[in-house]
């Protein structure tokens, strides 16, 4: 009895202690580092790299700016697969352990730091091992060039740590300088500010600074033949020679699109806004690092199509790079924030009905990936703690996320919705942040002077139940609805091939077509389609995904070849892991998925051979 009231009493308090000290916006749990930052917590990096293309490693040397708020605590850092060759403050060595490694998450690497001193130095001098998860070594044959190798980071989820000892949770932010060494053919790009990057540096040396505090996830680095072109007044296009003239005209709106934001929700506040286009191996369509988006060439469709990915990646400048989620569990603070503003951008740029289309899309997105995932997967709210956060990245995040901010919307009119963005995007500037505080900004912002209308909208729900809630206000598009309903008559055979009208169809106008046929259709309606529109050999990178998933399980055998060369070729896991299930369930398909994943592995990114190895059963990481 006494001990139970004890315990129910050590329990009030700690809960107390711990409500109180989440009020004020200290740090929170994240079970995916091993970093305590209530004790010590990382303020400054300064990194030094040289890269290594004929190693594949990186060596470095990071010094690191910690703040103590335990005098006795020792830094508790994430690392991952890093070779720790010495660990030094002021000149004098510090005591250190590596734990084992485990699975997806590295090791702890703990340091003793001298007493005393609030604020204290640490120098870790290091080098990574070729298979470093976050980071991808190219060959020629890779890039666009096909002349010389490439190598690109991609932090996010928990791979930085990978190639940088670090806190590697977005709970804790910190400001960097960099210098990277590279041989003179090489351009060396990061997610901070830099003249060198911009204009190249003969001798081969490259110093970056980043001002803004950011998290590790957003530590990023890229080593290529790269050149860079100007697109506008705060922006430019890095990219291989054989690429640029295209990315240039392609991203031609983005000056457009970031005044569009700004607008709406605040000032830019990372100085400049570039891109980068990747090789196709990068697993990501794209990836919001600061001052410098990563993309995947494969948007590069010469219409603009596909320039909703830089909507959607600039959008994260506020929400995800500017109000971060504290953990993965919040990971919808990101996307599901970041996919609303994208919707608005393009809306802005190029009219409502886009916007419009691209919700539904959205939305018929959502409803598929609700129909295959387990119910516990389905909440914007899903437990990740012992798994890997990437396979967190499902359409829930983006699209239920966009749903509920979209009821929002919907309930108190257009004009207040942004003002209370753009109030979030204040009160929670340079910050990490959870759900609760979201609740609580809600609660004291928008349901305060919006009760009647945001009535009967239960934020649990969403946050907790798998599915959506039959309540909810769904987007809608004309457009698509009339293509949809001539996919079905045109695959039935009511509409002849010849009278559907393809010259004119968009990227929206195919997806909403094709996706409404049957799985498998008549080969001769495959043959006219291909003919009338030479799907096999011309489609964007998003058609041929679709045309492909239709072409694999019907048995069109003219698009094998085309088929069997994007799976090969491609990297972004979005567009093939599909087209691989999609194998594996045709007769005969499962030897083909593995003769063509032998052959595409060597090109992968480990975070793409990974999900392929998984779906087909065989040992991890032999490539
Ligand atoms: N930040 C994400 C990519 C990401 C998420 C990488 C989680 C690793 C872990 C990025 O902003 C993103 O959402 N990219 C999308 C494109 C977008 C247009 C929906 C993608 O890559 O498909
Ligand atoms: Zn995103």
């Amino acid at each position: 009895m006494t001990h139970s009231l004890t315990l129910t009493l050590k329990l009030a308090i700690l809960s107390t202690i711990l409500a109180v000290s989440y009020a004020r916006g200290a740090v929170v749990p994240d079970p995916h580092s091993f970093s305590r930052p209530d004790a010590v917590s990382l303020k400054h990096l300064d990194l030094k790299l040289t890269v290594d293309f004929a190693t594949k490693t990186l060596q470095g040397e990071a010094l690191w700016t910690v703040d103590r708020k335990d005098p006795a605590a020792p830094l508790l850092l994430d690392t991952k697969g890093l070779d720790i060759l010495a660990v030094a403050s002021d000149g004098t060595g510090l005591k250190y352990a590596i734990s084992e490694p485990r699975p997806i998450f590295g090791s702890k690497l703990e340091i003793n730091l001298p007493a005393g001193t609030d604020k204290v130095k640490v120098l870790i001098r290091y080098r990574t091992r070729p298979d470093a998860s976050g980071l991808q070594w190219v060959a020629p044959e890779g890039t666009a060039g096909r002349k010389a190798p490439f190598l690109f980071s991609q932090s996010q989820a928990i791979h930085a740590r990978s190639w940088v000892p670090c806190q590697d949770t977005p709970g804790v932010r910190f400001t960097y300088d960099a210098e990277v060494k590279v041989e003179p053919q090489f351009r060396a790009v990061m997610s901070a500010l830099s003249e060198d990057a911009r204009n190249g540096s003969p001798k081969g040396l490259y110093r970056f600074r980043q001002t803004r505090p950011i998290p590790s996830y957003l530590l990023a680095l890229a080593v290529g033949r790269l050149e860079f072109e100007s697109i506008g007044p705060r922006s430019g296009v890095y990219a291989e020679p054989e690429t640029l003239a295209l990315a240039v005209s392609e991203f031609g709106d983005t000056e457009s699109m970031i005044k569009a934001v700004e607008a709406r929700y605040g000032p830019y506040e990372w100085g400049r806004y570039d891109l980068l286009v990747l090789p196709p191996s990068f697993p990501f369509g794209g990836m919001e690092n600061p001052v410098v988006t990563f993309a995947t060439p494969t948007i590069l469709a010469g219409d603009k199509s596909m320039v909703s990915l830089v909507a959607h990646e600039l959008a994260h400048s506020w929400s995800g790079n500017l109000v971060t989620n504290a953990t993965w569990h919040d990971f919808w603070l990101n996307e599901g924030f970041t996919t609303y503003v994208e919707g608005r951008i393009m809306e802005d740029i190029y009219g409502p009905q886009r916007g419009e289309v691209e919700r539904r899309l959205g939305y018929e997105e959502l409803l598929r990936e609700i129909a295959e995932l387990p119910p516990e997967d389905q909440r914007l709210l899903p437990d990740f703690s012992d798994r890997d956060p990437d396979d967190g990245v499902t359409r829930i995040p983006y699209e239920k996320g966009r749903l509920l901010l979209y009821q929002m919307e919907k309930r108190v009119g257009r004009e207040a919705f942004d003002k209370f963005l753009k109030g979030w995007f204040a009160a929670h500037a340079w910050k990490s942040v959870t759900t609760d505080d979201f609740v609580r900004h809600y609660e004291s912002k928008l349901l305060a002077d919006h009760a009647e209308a945001l009535k009967g909208l239960n934020l649990r729900d969403w946050f907790d139940k798998p599915g959506h809630p039959q309540s909810a206000e769904v987007p809608q598009s004309d457009q698509l609805a009339k293509l949809q309903a001539l996919g079905g008559e045109w695959a039935a055979g009511k509409v002849k091939t010849a009278d559907l009208g393809t010259k004119a169809w968009t990227l929206p106008d195919w997806l909403a077509f094709l996706g409404a046929t049957p799985p498998v259709l008549p080969l001769p309606l495959m043959a006219e389609l291909d003919k009338a529109a030479d799907l096999t050999a011309k489609a964007n990178s998003e058609v041929a995904h679709v045309w492909f998933l239709r072409a694999i399980r019907s048995g069109y055998e003219p698009a094998d070849k085309a088929i069997d060369d994007y799976i090969v070729r491609i990297g972004r896991r979005k567009l093939i892991v599909p087209l691989y299930k999609a194998l594996l369930e045709t007769p005969g398909g499962t030897r083909r998925a593995k003769v063509l994943f032998e052959k595409a592995r060597p090109g992968y990114h480990p975070i793409t051979s990974g999900t392929v190895e998984r779906l087909l059963g065989l040992p991890a990481g032999t490539s």
